[in-house]
């Protein structure tokens, strides 16, 4: 029994795709294909899944759902935690979904689901992306303080949301802890976080976290080991496709 996590899937089988990123670069060509096949060499029935956010292209769940069926013929228990292109999946609906989609696939959005003695702990997350103001060598000056601000305000709410499931979980006796958020944990202008504290606070082990593309952009938050704390970006692109082992 392992427990996996991949982000960014970004299917579009009914869908339009949207990004240029994904129509252009080689990393994503096929990339459904390299997908199941990895996961296929890779899990077994009794593995778990998690899978990051930004599943489908999909504007309403009509129109995701030959991607969420891809999504379900994958091998083993597949839990799926939110991201800021699921359209598809308001915070208020994540209940409704779960009883569709019963013995198929998990939807984890603001709670924790179990894994052996250990809870997963899951929210969106946010953290201010810019605009940034660059000099000529594409140093930072300054940057959209309406955005941030904005940002600000999405922070303080999905830290809420992740204290309230650090609590949760912890009220329910699990001791170790994993927290997956969609959103890197930290902006490019910050070294820690409400995020990171809140992992630190509750001695989590690992934070895994997706949403970033592309390779001038994949160190743009923590990677390794921070105060205590494992960090993993695996958005699917920066894995190659290729989910990464986070427990055994
Ligand atoms: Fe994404
Ligand atoms: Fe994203």
């Amino acid at each position: 029994m392992a427990l996996y996590a991949i982000g960014d899937l970004h299917l579009h089988y009914q869908s339009t795709l949207k990004s240029r990123r994904q129509m252009t670069e080689r990393v994503w060509k096929n990339h459904e294909e390299k997908l199941r096949r990895n996961c296929e060499a890779l899990l077994t029935p009794e593995d778990t899944l998690v899978l990051v956010g930004d599943h489908s292209w999909g504007r309403k769940l009509s129109e995701c759902e030959e991607d969420l069926r891809f999504i379900t013929d994958l091998p083993g228990r597949k839990i799926l935690t939110r991201g800021n292109h699921d359209m598809f999946w308001d915070a208020g609906k994540t209940g409704e979904l779960n009883r569709l989609f019963e013995g198929k696939l998990e939807f984890l959005q603001g709670g924790f689901a179990r894994y052996g003695d250990y809870a997963l702990v899951a929210t969106k997350g946010a953290c201010f992306e810019g605009p940034f103001y660059l000099d000529r060598r594409g140093r930072i000056l300054g940057w959209d303080e309406e955005n941030a601000e904005q940002a600000r305000k999405l922070v303080t709410r999905e830290a809420e949301r992740l204290r309230a499931g650090l609590e949760e979980a912890k009220a329910a006796g699990c001791r170790k802890l994993l927290i997956f958020l969609h959103y890197p944990p930290t902006s490019i202008l910050e070294e820690e976080s409400v995020f990171t504290r809140l992992a630190e606070e509750y001695g989590a082990e690992q934070l895994v976290y997706a949403h970033i593309h592309g390779e001038t952009r994949y160190g743009d938050s923590i990677l390794g080991d921070f105060r205590g704390t494992r960090y993993s970006l695996v958005s699917g692109d920066y894995l190659k496709w290729q989910p990464l082992k986070l427990l055994d």
